[in-house]
């Protein structure tokens, strides 16, 4: 099988194909949608509350994601996988940017690495891409500085649609081989993607992205609660996972399991 490449994806869009990213923090779930041919896998900083337990993605650090990005590049045979670099790790300086990124790429085998920002992040871009590192950019709604944006909102709504563009133009001379766009108006992500020679891989900024991501455990349902509008549900994970673990929890209550044909 052939890796998929930073140019495979702008071919992609040079030939007008979309392709697909998804969330992966391990390895069942990245062999899994490596197998069935999702192009990018992203350990995202997402990890924080979908892994670890926090309410946010700030509090994750590198210590923690190092690990699961390398198990996700361990499982992975073909996708492009793209390590997040959390919150606090590469905001300081291009310095800063630099030595965070090549950790995920020395000790965890990332493919690339991608970071929140726009126009303020050109000189870690340039550093970074650069030094032989593929940057996957990500600008609109950025998570980490939720609390600045103050809290999930759609970012690019009507005279904030120049700056959205600006910042998507700024991650594209400055080297970056994608660009994410989150809560973006679809009409302004369409604009974006047209007038960029680098992929856009949209979540909540409509259809008109050459490429979709989403994180798997809103989309595959292992996450219950209030989902966000762009979250399409394809499977309810987590209520085969309950049903299991009850019928489970049942059987040995009652003595079904183990029977005899589980005895040696
Ligand atoms: O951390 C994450 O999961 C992300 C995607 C939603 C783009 O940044
Ligand atoms: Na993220």
């Amino acid at each position: 099988v052939r890796r998929v490449r930073t140019h495979h994806l702008r071919e992609m869009k040079e030939r007008g194909e979309r392709f697909a990213m998804l969330t992966a923090y391990e390895m069942y779930a990245a062999q899994t949608f490596d197998e069935a041919g999702i192009q990018v896998l992203l350990v995202g900083d997402s990890a924080s509350n979908n892994v670890y337990g926090n309410e946010t993605s700030l509090p994750v650090t590198v210590d923690e994601l190092v690990p699961l990005v390398r198990a996700v590049t361990r499982s992975a045979r073909r996708a492009l996988v793209v390590a997040d670099l959390p919150f606090g790790s590469y905001q300081a300086s291009p310095e800063q940017a630099f030595h965070t990124a090549v950790r995920f790429m020395k000790e965890a085998n990332a493919h690339a690495v991608k970071l929140e920002g726009g126009t303020e992040m050109v000189p870690q871009v340039e550093k970074l891409t650069q030094s032989g590192i593929p940057v996957m950019a990500h600008i609109g709604f950025t998570p980490q500085s939720e609390h600045t944006l103050g809290g999930y909102r759609v970012q690019g709504r009507g005279d904030t649609a120049t700056r959205v563009l600006d910042s998507a133009k700024a991650m594209e001379a400055a080297g970056a081989f994608a660009l994410v766009m989150e809560m973006v108006p679809g009409d302004v992500a369409e604009k974006v993607t047209a007038e960029l020679t680098i992929p856009t891989i949209g979540i909540g900024a409509g259809p008109h992205c050459d490429g979709q991501v989403l994180v798997w455990q809103d989309a595959f349902g292992l996450r219950t609660g209030r989902m966000a509008k762009f979250v399409k549900q394809y499977a309810d994970v987590h209520g085969v996972l309950l049903d299991a673990a009850r019928r489970y929890a049942a059987d040995v209550a009652d003595g079904s399991f183990p029977g005899p044909e589980h005895t040696f």
